[in-house]
């Protein structure tokens, strides 16, 4: 049996990820590692996702204990800062964490013997709108301090990667999905609940701008195989979602206006086109990744949603106020006096 640790896996990902692998035929011992940001911010009835793992260490990767790596055969890397908003508050912290302090921890993971390492990546390397849908050599664009982090790690990673130490960089979509840890910060999420809590959409822009999204358990199964695979070679990094699941904003919220009786969606036709559009090319996720491409439809996504919500009873009109916003919560336990101002636990 393989020891897994997966950081950053108290969030968003991490709790699917981590059941999915649990429930799966794969040999994994799981164990986790987080700093608790949003350890607390549970969306769901069935109680602590963890117990699913061997053991779950507490930590700041900005000062990782290797000791931790013992035994670990390899190591999915989802501790970061992990959205556009955050990044753009903390740009400092984002490039401690998503650089120097993940660099450092794969240059531990390598030495402690970890042969595989996959990190978790995304789309919005891109960045702005280019023609044709953006293949893995396509140029890079970031365009914030988030989507430059990937970058830098990816390209770290890549002097790291080696026989010994093979690294699959998967360059996500946009997430969505019910989650036991659920935000509210994502694109088709954010239409649901405010389908169910308002039974409008309102979408600032035009709407007409690009956006590839990928299912949260699609997330985890594509996890799953570049745990498995021996196809890679030292380093490979793909764009991992579904030719199919490029969309258009004004397209998801209409879905969601079907799904869900009674929702009225408006759009800003005035607004300027939205900067980040971009379609994305999964063809070679498909060719390498062959039965462990997604399967979740748009509309089994949107009813996983609304079910979800209302199960927990969800009806807060000012979610984006609320804790299940990433940078809400940050800037709460700044508030709080929990977190400093470079997010280090202050009690
Ligand atoms: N959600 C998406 O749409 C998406 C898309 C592409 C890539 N990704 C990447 O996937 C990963 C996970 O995303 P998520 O949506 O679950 O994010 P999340 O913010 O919900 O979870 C991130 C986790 O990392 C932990 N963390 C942050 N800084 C840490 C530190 N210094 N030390 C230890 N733990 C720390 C947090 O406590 C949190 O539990 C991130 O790297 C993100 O960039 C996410």
């Amino acid at each position: 049996m393989e020891n897994v640790l997966i950081t950053g896996n108290m969030g968003y990902i991490g709790p699917v990820l981590t059941q999915y692998l649990h429930r799966g035929d794969g040999d994994y011992r799981l164990y986790g590692y987080d700093s608790g940001f949003f350890a607390h911010c549970l969306t769901t009835l069935d109680g602590q996702p963890e117990r699913a793992l061997a053991a779950q260490h507490f930590g700041d990767l900005r000062s990782f204990d290797a000791a931790i790596l013992d035994g670990v055969g390899a190591v999915v890397h989802l501790a970061a800062i992990s959205n556009d908003p955050i990044g753009n508050a903390f740009a400092q912290v984002t490039e401690q964490i998503n650089i120097t302090a993940s660099v450092d921890f794969a240059r531990q993971a390598k030495a402690a013997g970890v042969r595989r390492f996959v990190f978790a990546s995304s789309c919005s390397v891109y960045g702005a709108g280019q023609a044709a849908a953006c293949r893995e050599d396509a140029p890079l664009d970031p365009l914030t301090p988030y989507a430059k982090s990937k970058i830098a790690m990816e390209e770290a990673l890549h002097v790291l990667a080696d026989d010994d130490f093979s690294v699959i960089c998967l360059r996500f979509a946009t997430a969505c999905g019910m989650s036991d840890r659920l935000r509210l910060d994502l694109v088709l999420n954010d239409f649901v609940a405010s389908a169910v809590s308002t039974g409008k959409i309102e979408i600032l822009s035009d709407g007409s701008s690009w956006r590839p999204l990928i299912h949260v358990q699609d997330m985890a199964r594509a996890i799953e195989w570049a745990l498995g695979t021996r196809e890679t070679g030292a380093f490979m990094a793909l764009n991992a979602g579904s030719d199919a699941w490029n969309y258009k904003i004004r397209d998801l919220a209409q879905a969601v206006s079907d799904a869900i009786p009674d929702t009225t969606v408006s759009i800003n036709k005035d607004a300027v086109p939205d900067k980040r559009s971009y379609k994305v090319d999964f063809s070679r996720f498909s060719q390498f990744a062959g039965g462990f491409t997604p399967r979740v439809g748009l509309a089994e996504a949107i009813a996983g949603l609304s079910d979800g919500l209302r199960v927990i009873g969800f009806d807060d009109p000012d979610f984006r106020q609320s804790n299940l916003m990433r940078l809400r919560m940050l800037l709460s336990h700044q508030d709080h006096g929990t977190l400093d101002a470079d997010l280090n636990w202050l009690r």
